[in-house]
């Protein structure tokens, strides 16, 4: 069970197994890359409200401090707007095949989603989640540039250059935010449960190219 004495341990062994799945850039063709980004836009279009739920769940004087910051952040310098100016090219390039296995690999990411948003509203839930999803960042954002970007001619890597270097610092505030939240509120077992499915999102993310077509496709 993880324990909070035990955090950044728990945090660095979420990240190596996120270091593990990432596939091989190199093996990738450009309809994979394709469905994968298309599969990154649906689920990072949520990152925003994951961090307004966590803001508004916060009981700590860090934690409100770190997760207010970044939705100034996320609002003032339009994060979403570049996630979907990167991956726009992309999508409007792509041939139906891409579009329908990044179907399929929606669906299958779309509980998950809907149940993380659920419990991003859950102190510490919340910021646990963004603890996890900074602390891997700094290895998915580099692995996207010969995973995805480099694939392409013509895509601004706008967005992976400003979490390049942001992620770094936000990384390390939400885990003191988490650490701040863990004298203020009770252990919940949400707690490993919002582990579970972040480690689950980004597994199915990005293994989006290999998820199986639809039955409506092999037939
Ligand atoms: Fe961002």
């Amino acid at each position: 069970m993880l324990e909070f004495a035990k955090y950044r341990d728990a945090v660095a062994g979420v990240r190596t197994t996120i270091q593990n799945i990432l596939p091989d850039a190199t093996r990738l063709n450009q309809e994979d890359a394709t469905v994968i980004a298309i599969t990154y836009e649906a689920v990072f279009e949520n990152f925003l409200t994951w961090v307004r739920h966590a803001d508004q769940s916060a009981v700590s004087a860090t934690a409100k401090e770190v997760t207010s910051e970044n939705v100034r952040c996320e609002e003032t310098e339009d994060h979403l707007g570049m996630l979907r100016a990167f991956v726009a090219p992309i999508a409007a390039a792509a041939s139906p095949e891409a579009k329908e296995r990044a179907e399929v690999a929606i669906r299958t990411v779309k509980p998950t989603i809907a149940r993380l948003t659920e419990l991003s509203r859950l102190a510490p839930c919340g910021i646990h989640l963004l603890a996890l999803l900074e602390n891997t960042s700094a290895d998915f954002m580099t692995w996207m540039y010969p995973g995805i970007v480099n694939k392409f001619a013509g895509v601004s890597p706008k967005y992976l250059d400003i979490h390049g270097v942001a992620d770094q610092v936000h990384a390390d505030e939400f885990v003191s935010a988490f650490e701040a939240e863990r004298g203020r509120v009770e252990w919940r077992s949400e707690i490993e449960e919002t582990t579970g499915l972040a480690i689950r999102l980004l597994t199915d993310l990005f293994t989006a190219h290999q998820h199986a077509p639809s039955l409506s496709m092999a037939m």
